[in-house]
């Protein structure tokens, strides 16, 4: 089945936008030459290109990287790569590249797209088809990564990782971790005795709260689009989920500091020995696993699976590709990087040097990986459960939607009901 969650189709004035999306890129394609020499008059049609390219991917908080550019470029002495990092933050992130593929920037030629940005910058007419000269080989990956890459049965992007998130927990205090939602509410209490927060996860209002928000509405049975793109998100599930995120910062089993959270505050805080419970993605367990002094916890913490209503809840399925963009010079270059990143060597080692989710389905059984990362068989569940967040060209007003009235609830500012009645009517008018 093909990605058709909120579907490109689900308003006329979606399609309008998005047929004057795809005209804008063709035109551009045509015009020849008169759009300055940034991107060249004809993106896209020259995929022959080698020479020197630059990489742009988010702070790179597993420091993986920086070796795996170094490793290329050491056999690459005239195809060079340079790494270009950004910020921490998703949302700052998708915002610099939409800035730089307005300008179409010829220098950011390979850059990190997250799941939910491919079909915004596909239907922009950004990102280079992966096909004819250009394809690469997807066997082997796990589905719902390829599904998170391919946008209208074309494939934009190589996956590059994968994400879905996990229960970190103190088993030095809790020994078994709690299955449930209600289960860990009522283990808060240990963490009062000892004098610390009992659960966090990313709840500033940026990508992270959509991912937060989501799990607790997808956990509890409720849906943020159906099958055919439209918002149903103002139900009584939705609702059940929501509340329960309000109702533990009301009661402080949520730490209030919470509200400001994003991934690395969060990690922080529980590597520090400040928090029971986390949730978080994979890339936490080695760095919070190091033994130089910089984790208090090292050998105190498991990963269990995200607890549910009635047994394990249900992720948002996260991750990143990596697309070749349009106005690059060096495509056939970029295309040799990307296959690079996703051969099994180097996934292999993303996993050992910085705990990140592999795209490759065969390394979840991988013996060298299991017996230094135990949490693989639970991460794999974790992923193939997931639920992938609304594909729209429109996902920053979708997003947005999701964010700021989950935000508003979590405050307290807006009731649970408005919340969500309000984020089904703007989600619906996203454009
Ligand atoms: C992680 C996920 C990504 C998500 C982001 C939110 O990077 O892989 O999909 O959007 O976190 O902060």
């Amino acid at each position: 089945m093909r990605n058709r969650k909120f579907s490109r189709y689900s308003s006329p004035l979606a399609v309008a936008s998005v047929l004057a999306l795809a005209l804008s890129a063709c035109s551009g394609g045509s015009s020849g030459g008169g759009g300055g020499s940034a991107g060249g008059g004809d993106a896209g049609s020259n995929v022959d290109g080698r020479g020197p390219i630059t990489y742009v991917q988010g702070k790179d908080n597993s420091n993986v990287v920086q070796p795996m550019v170094d490793k290329w470029n050491s056999s690459h002495p005239n195809e060079k790569v340079t790494f270009k990092e950004q910020s921490d933050s998703a949302d700052q992130q998708h915002d610099d590249l939409v800035q730089h593929f307005q300008a179409k920037d010829a220098n950011y030629d390979v850059v990190d797209v997250d799941v939910v940005w491919t079909a915004e910058f596909a239907a922009k007419g950004w990102l280079q088809p992966l096909k004819d000269k250009m394809t690469i080989d997807t066997n082997g990956m796990l589905p719902a990564t390829v599904k998170t890459a391919t946008y209208g049965g074309t494939l934009y992007a190589a996956p590059q990782s994968s994400d879905g998130g996990l229960l970190y927990y103190r088993k030095d205090l809790v020994p078994t971790p709690p299955k449930t939602w209600d289960e860990m509410m009522g283990m808060c209490s240990t963490a009062k005795k000892n004098n610390m927060g009992c659960y966090a996860g990313q709840f500033q209002k940026y990508e992270g709260l959509t991912v937060n928000a989501s799990e607790a509405i997808n956990t509890w049975g409720g849906k943020v689009v159906d099958d055919s793109g439209k918002a149903t998100v103002n139900s009584p599930e939705s609702k059940a989920g929501l509340n329960k995120l309000v109702e533990a910062f009301k009661s402080g089993n949520i730490a209030p500091e919470a509200i400001t959270y994003k991934e690395e505050d969060s990690r922080t805080a529980f590597q520090d020995g400040k928090l029971l419970f986390l949730r978080n993605w994979p890339y936490v367990y080695n760095i919070a696993s190091k033994t130089d002094g910089s984790s208090k916890v090292a050998d105190k913490f498991g990963v269990a699976p995200l607890p549910g209503k009635d047994g394990p809840g249900a992720s948002s399925l996260g991750g990143h590709n990596a697309a070749v963009s349009v106005y690059s010079k060096n495509k056939a270059t970029a295309l040799d990087f990307l296959k690079f990143m996703t051969s099994a060597e180097q996934q292999k080692a993303f996993a050992l040097q910085g705990s990140l989710a592999p795209v490759l389905s065969n390394l979840y059984s991988d013996s060298a990986l299991t017996s230094k990362l135990p949490y693989l068989p639970t991460l794999l569940t974790s992923i193939q459960n997931a639920v992938p967040r609304p594909v729209s060209p429109f996902y920053p007003a979708v997003t947005k939607a999701i964010q700021d009235n989950s935000y508003s609830a979590l405050k307290g500012e807006k009731s649970v009901d408005q919340a969500l009645s309000d984020m089904q009517s703007a989600i619906s008018a996203a454009k």
